[in-house]
């Protein structure tokens, strides 16, 4: 049977890490709630003029030189984004453009903070299919940009970032025992749309709007969401909470990891946690995460990897992988 396998994972944070204890110098919050509340204890913002997709170039350039790989390799990208360079063209055909790639097929995949589980199954899928190869898997975000710095309930959670991961076209048997990614479940809701939003975009403002938030409306819905996907990664692989090596969440507050892993029985030490030192980077938080995990050599080959996210719209989506 055809499968998708992880050839290599990279990531990248600008460079300037903007702290608690600065942002309670701009707004009326304080480094105690951020910490208490979501975790957090800084984020990395991008620099004027450094854009979504040079982000993503940087992440996919680690992501190809893990693998061993060369950018002419690539056959497939699918950029995870809710926060492009330009309305058109897509991210995802600027990294392209960047990594001197002029064959294959390039796009962005837009699910905001589980747009890294939805690009991971779309490319999956033209893998498992025979359509292509090696693919490219982004997530890349410049939250900072949509920000309403005026909204302390909105602008102490989000940070700029970018993660990647290069699939490729591997022999299994089929069954659960294969290296690559195992199964994947998408999932979306759009009556929730009004709970976490952006109030702009070309065909309503003509502006690219603010993000909105209910934060408490959103943080009601996720851990339900988030384990229903995951208990149907389980059913459709006989993995379990005591049986996979890792579960590496989207990071979007520490309260909502914590009690998922408690709800779904997994041992917090099996957790990946990087929103203390990411914050919330949307489409890009669980392939930083994973990044850090496996370069500093927690995550192993052979490891069986659960991912999940959850995020505007409602969508949501896990993902099971032996890396
Ligand atoms: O990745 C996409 C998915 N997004 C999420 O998963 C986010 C989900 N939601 C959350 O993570 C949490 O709801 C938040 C972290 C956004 C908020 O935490 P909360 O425990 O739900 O707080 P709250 O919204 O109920 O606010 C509690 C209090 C309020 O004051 P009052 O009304 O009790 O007097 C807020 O005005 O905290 C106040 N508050 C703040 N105080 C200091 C809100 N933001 C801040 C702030 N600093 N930055």
């Amino acid at each position: 049977m055809r499968r998708s396998r992880i050839a290599g994972v990279g990531s990248y944070l600008p460079a300037r890490i903007v702290t608690n204890a600065e942002l309670a110098g701009r707004m009326d919050t304080s480094d105690e709630w951020i910490r208490q509340r979501t975790g957090i204890g800084q984020r990395h913002i991008a620099a004027e003029g450094e854009t979504t997709s040079m982000l993503g170039v940087k992440a996919a350039e680690a992501a190809l030189a893990h693998a061993g790989l060369k950018a002419s390799d690539i056959d497939l990208i699918v950029l995870a984004t809710a926060t492009p360079d330009y309305t058109f063209p897509s991210a995802a055909t600027q990294v392209q453009a960047a990594l001197g790639i002029t064959h294959g097929a390039a796009f962005d995949v837009a699910a905001v903070c589980s747009g890294f589980v939805y690009a991971l199954t779309v490319a999956d899928k033209f893998i498992t299919s025979g359509s292509n190869t090696r693919a490219l898997v982004i997530g890349a975000e410049t939250f900072s940009r949509i920000l309403d710095w005026e909204d302390r309930t909105t602008a102490v959670l989000f940070g700029d970032g970018a993660g990647a991961v290069v699939l490729e076209a591997s022999e299994g048997k089929g069954d659960a025992s294969d290296t690559g990614v195992l199964t994947t479940h998408l999932r979306s809701d759009g009556r929730h749309r009004a709970k976490l939003y952006v109030d702009g975009g070309p065909s309503t403002t003509g502006t690219a709007g603010h993000l909105r938030m209910e934060g408490r409306e959103v943080f009601k819905h996720a851990v339900g969401m988030i384990t229903d996907v995951i208990v149907d990664a389980f059913a459709a692989t006989g993995y379990s909470a005591e049986t996979i090596d890792w579960f590496v969440p989207h990071q979007a507050n520490q309260r909502i990891i914590t009690a998922s892993a408690e709800k779904l029985g997994i041992a917090m030490e099996k957790v990946v946690l990087t929103v203390d030192r990411h914050g919330n980077t949307s489409a890009a938080s669980i392939p930083l995460a994973f990044d850090v995990a496996v370069k500093d050599g927690r995550i192993a080959r052979g490891d069986v990897v659960l991912i999940e996210a959850m995020g505007g719209g409602f969508t949501w989506g896990s993902a099971l992988f032996r890396y």
